[in-house]
């Protein structure tokens, strides 16, 4: 397995607009029960969307058993011993898409709007930059996540495809699927914005 790029650097404290001390780190073996609890608590509605079945304990066993860098990279947020945030940079095991590397970050709803899923996204860029990946993308729901689009924008990130339909909504509505793409520069430009 090969290690994260600037392991070292972890745990990195910051500190949230409201003053809340966060501790960012990749995530570890001993995650299993705090991660299984952040998505307890993270409204089923947001849950719904996302590509697995966050709250099976053997999702969650398979992942924190099976880390792996070269697929995903995962990076929580922790408070008080508990899991508040999470972001994963999920590449491809084709070597042909190697280069390339899609986003997705959820934050507990105690949470948002303090600058935390930014500060991820952020994170992630600068991971996705030191593994020499050159593009970072997100896959997005146009209606329901929108708040995960205006925060992709936020640091760069344009929409470069719209898909029709592609998503079926709880209550049975279709809705588009957005795709957003930012390019990835040494110079690191997601922390000017
Ligand atoms: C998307 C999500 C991670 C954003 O986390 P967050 O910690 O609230 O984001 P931030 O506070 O860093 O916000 C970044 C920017 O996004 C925008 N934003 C955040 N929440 C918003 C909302 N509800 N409505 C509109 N804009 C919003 C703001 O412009 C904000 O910038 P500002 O703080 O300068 O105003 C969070 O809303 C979430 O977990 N949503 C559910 C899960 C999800 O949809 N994930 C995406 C699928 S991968």
């Amino acid at each position: 397995m090969s290690p994260l790029p600037n392991a070292d650097a972890y745990p990195k404290t910051i500190m949230l607009r409201d003053g809340i001390r966060v501790e960012l780190r990749p995530l570890e073996e001993g995650d299993k029960i705090r991660l299984l609890r952040f998505f307890e608590r993270v409204p089923e509605a947001d849950r719904y969307f996302l590509k697995e079945n966050v709250t099976a304990p053997e999702v969650i066993q398979s992942w924190v058993t099976r880390i792996d860098f070269e697929r995903v990279i995962p990076i929580v947020a922790v408070v008080d011993d508990q899991i508040v945030g999470d972001a994963t940079l999920h590449r491809s095991r084709a070597p042909a898409r190697h280069h390339v590397g899609d986003i997705r970050v959820v934050v507990e709803p105690e949470y948002r709007e303090k600058g935390l899923g930014r500060r991820l996204i952020r994170e992630l860029l600068d991971i996705a930059v030191e593994l020499g990946l050159h593009k970072a993308s997100f896959e997005l729901v146009a209606q329901r996540e929108k708040a995960a689009i205006v925060a992709a924008e936020s640091v760069g990130f344009q929409e470069v495809a719209r898909l029709d339909g592609w998503v079926r909504d709880i209550w049975g509505n279709y809705q588009d699927l957005v795709v957003l793409e930012l390019p990835l520069k040494e110079h690191k430009e997601w922390w000017r914005f």
